[in-house]
C-alpha cells in the first residue's frame, strides 16, 4: 500500500491477541487527515486495544499499521496518546509543568536538559487547554478534569499532528466535558487529526466528523448517520435496545 493519498492512519487486516484470543479481528479502515474521529463499541469491545495498536504498543498477530505512511516503529513521536484517566498514577508527585514537559521528551536528547523552547511549547500546549495558572501545582492536586486537561496539553506539547485519546469525557462533569470538547475543535483546527474513544452514544454524532464503530471486527466507519443505524448498533450492543432508540431519535430531530 502506498500513500497516495492523504490518510495519515492506515490499518491493514490486523488482528491483536491477548492469550491466544483476538480482542482485535482482522480490522481495515484508513483515516482522513484534520478531522475529530469517534470510537464506539460495548465495553470490551477492543477500543483501547485499537489505539495501542496504532501507538505500537501491541504487537500485531496479522496486519500492518502505518502512520504518515511510515511503520509505527519509524513514525515514534509523530502520534501523542492521551491515556485513560485509570491507567495514570496520581499520586505520583509531579506538577502540573512538568507532566506537560514530559511530551517533550522525544525531541529532548537524553545528554541535554529542556531547551527554553521545550519550556515555551509546554506552557503554550498548559494554555491551550487552559492550565497555565495551575503550572507549579502537583497533579494530585487537581480535580479529575483538570488532570485529564492537563494529560491533553502532555499530548499537544509533543507537537505530533495525530492525537489519540482514549475516554477523555469518562467520569468528567458537563462544564469539564465541554471545555475538553472545545480543545479537541481547536486542536482540529490548528490541523491535527484525533481519534478519541468515546462511550456515550447520546453525543457522538454532535461531537464527531466521523465514527468507527467496532466490537472484535470493524462494524462501520463514517459520518454518524451512516454509522449510527439501528441494524448495525443492534448488532453490536445487543439488547440494549432503548438507548439506540434515544439515539437514533436525536439523530433525526
Ligand atoms: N492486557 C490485557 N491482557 C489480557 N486481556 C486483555 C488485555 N487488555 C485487554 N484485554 C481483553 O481484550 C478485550 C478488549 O479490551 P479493550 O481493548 O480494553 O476493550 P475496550 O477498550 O473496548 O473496553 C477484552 O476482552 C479485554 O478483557
Ligand atoms: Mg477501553
Amino acid at each position: 500500500m502506498t500513500t497516495e493519498n492523504n490518510f495519515v492512519i492506515e490499518v491493514d487486516h490486523l488482528t491483536v491477541s491477548y492469550h491466544a484470543r483476538p480482542a482485535l479481528l482482522d480490522v481495515s479502515i484508513n483515516i482522513e487527515s484534520d478531522q475529530l474521529v469517534g470510537v464506539i463499541g460495548p465495553n470490551g469491545a477492543g477500543k483501547s486495544t485499537f489505539i495501542k495498536a496504532i501507538l505500537g504498543f501491541v504487537k500485531p498477530d496479522v496486519g500492518v499499521v502505518k502512520i504518515n505512511g511510515k511503520s509505527a516503529q519509524k513514525a515514534k513521536g509523530e502520534v501523542a496518546y492521551v491515556p485513560q484517566r485509570g491507567a495514570v498514577d496520581w499520586d505520583f508527585p509531579i506538577t502540573v509543568e512538568e507532566v506537560a514537559l514530559m511530551g517533550r521528551y522525544q525531541q529532548i536528547p537524553w545528554y541535554t536538559s529542556p531547551a527554553a523552547r521545550d519550556r515555551e511549547a509546554a506552557f503554550e500546549a498548559l494554555k491551550m487547554v487552559r492550565m497555565e495558572d495551575f503550572a507549579k501545582r502537583q497533579i494530585g492536586e487537581l480535580s479529575g478534569g483538570q488532570q485529564q486537561r492537563v494529560f491533553m496539553g502532555r499530548a499537544l506539547a509533543q507537537g505530533s499532528d495525530i492525537l489519540l485519546l482514549d475516554e477523555p469525557f469518562a467520569g468528567v462533569d458537563a462544564a469539564t466535558e465541554r471545555a475538553i470538547l472545545e480543545v479537541l475543535e481547536r486542536a482540529k483546527q490548528a490541523g491535527k487529526t484525533l481519534v478519541v474513544v468515546h462511550h456515550d452514544l447520546s453525543t457522538a454524532a454532535e461531537y464527531f466528523d466521523k465514527l468507527i464503530l467496532i466490537k472484535q471486527r470493524l462494524y462501520a466507519y463514517g459520518p454518524p448517520r451512516l454509522v449510527l443505524r439501528e441494524d448495525l448498533l443492534s448488532k453490536v450492543y445487543e439488547g440494549r435496545l432503548r438507548i439506540f432508540s434515544d439515539v437514533l431519535a436525536k439523530e433525526e430531530s
